[in-house]
């Protein structure tokens, strides 16, 4: 049937082929789902050095992805770490198509890595392309991106640990980002994940140490920005075609889904670090019908980055209201935890698929045929090993 549609060489692709065109793919597609490599295994990188993202492998989700995808169906999935030994690894298993679930191995911009790696191999992905990967994964850069199309986020200033200790009131760059305001403030590493190394600053006179602080556990720049005070969110947004109730749909906007409420105890200034309190259902309340005014800014909020930003996988965005209740992006994850929701404990992006009826395999199945839809429509002619498996 797929013949059918090839003239000479050329393969045809429009949406509607997307169903047929996977069912080839089932048995042939070889794709590797690629987590953190450790600098620390044998053979793993050349010369050590450091991290100043705080490195985890995300082995294990990487694994629950790779079910998933064998349940959808795929006979070929492999799973391996992103190392120096990638390419050949690739390479050996005769792999068509990663899937990104890495934070990188070290060294700086360790986000971007492993896509510029494969962007220089040939090699499609799932994921953010390099330059969309670090700039996510820098909380100013973003920020200044985000500035730049009207997007509100807190007032910020960054510091650098070549700059020397910040001393606020001498600088002029502290007066033009904050004015009068005298505190409190977060300082936080530019490049963070888990609330790490975060810290509540109620005084200018704490900011010093602070940073301080930050430039140690990270050697890299220390984002300072205004508090704000208000209630915590998070919403999830991808690509343009999704998978629910057995069908597929290409929509004319980026699903955003899981609008989450971030549930911070009386006493707590920021969101404890998942690494150390899992979410449960009481930390990660999914926003029902009873605000739906905020529900939708939440979601327009979440297209509009997408769109903006031309992103191409899934993110996560966080947000955090001022006093008056205005909304504001605190940042956007490149890689958000994806883990597969157990009966007690789920993940933030997985929160609110039922409410579109899609499952964890759904939302995994809507992820690829969203890339592979993206590849064919506006790529096919680099692609041509994926397109050779459709004759
Ligand atoms: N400007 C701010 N005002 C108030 N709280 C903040 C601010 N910035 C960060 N926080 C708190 O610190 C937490 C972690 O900050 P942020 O999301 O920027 O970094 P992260 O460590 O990358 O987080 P994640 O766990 O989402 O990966 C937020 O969830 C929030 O509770
Ligand atoms: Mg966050």
């Amino acid at each position: 049937m797929v013949a059918t549609r090839i003239s000479g060489n050329l393969l045809h692709y429009d949406f509607s082929l997307l169903p047929q065109y996977l069912e080839v793919l089932f048995a042939k597609l070889r794709i590797a789902v690629v987590f953190g490599g450790s600098g620390d295994r044998e053979s793993s990188v050349i010369y050590k050095t450091h991290n100043p993202r705080s490195w985890k492998s995300y082995e294990v989700v990487a694994r629950e992805i790779a079910k998933a995808l064998e349940e959808i169906g795929f006979k070929q999935v492999f799973v391996m770490p992103d190392d120096m030994n990638l390419p050949e690894q690739l390479q050996r298993e005769n792999i068509h198509l990663v899937w990104l679930n890495t934070g990188g191995v070290q060294g700086y911009n360790p986000v971007c890595h492993t896509p510029a790696l494969l962007e220089m191999l040939g090699m499609p992905y799932v994921g953010h392309n390099p330059l969309n990967s670090s700039t996510l994964d820098n909380k100013h850069a973003f920020k200044r991106e985000l500035q730049s199309v009207g997007i509100k986020t807190a007032p910020f200033m960054i510091w650098h640990p070549s700059q020397g200790i910040l001393r606020p009131n001498l600088h002029e760059r502290f007066a033009i980002a904050f004015d009068e305001y005298q505190g409190p403030f977060i300082v936080k590493p530019v490049s963070g994940r888990a609330s790490l190394h975060v810290h509540f600053v109620d005084k200018i006179e704490g900011l010093s140490q602070a940073v301080s602080e930050v430039h140690r556990a990270t050697h890299n720049t220390a984002l300072i920005e205004k508090y704000l005070p208000g209630r915590e969110f998070c919403v999830a947004v991808c690509g343009y075609v999704t998978y629910a109730k057995c069908g597929f749909s290409k929509n004319p906007k980026p699903f955003a889904f899981s609008t989450v409420e971030r549930v911070l105890e009386s006493d707590e200034l920021i969101f404890t670090s998942m690494d150390k309190k899992a979410i449960t259902a009481d930390r990660g309340k999914l926003m029902g019908a009873e605000e739906p005014q905020l529900k939708q800014e939440l979601i327009d909020l979440a297209r509009k980055i997408y769109w903006e930003f031309s992103l191409n996988s899934l993110v996560r965005i966080d947000v955090r209201s001022d006093a008056n209740g205005e909304l504001y992006v605190l940042e956007a994850n490149p890689k958000p935890d994806l883990k597969r929701p157990t009966e007690n404990v789920t993940s933030l992006v997985a929160l609110g698929l039922a409410e579109y009826e899609m499952s964890y395999n759904d939302l995994i199945f809507s992820l690829l045929a969203d890339r592979l839809d993206y590849l064919l429509t506006q790529h096919i002619g680099i692609i041509p090993h994926i397109a050779a498996l459709l004759h």
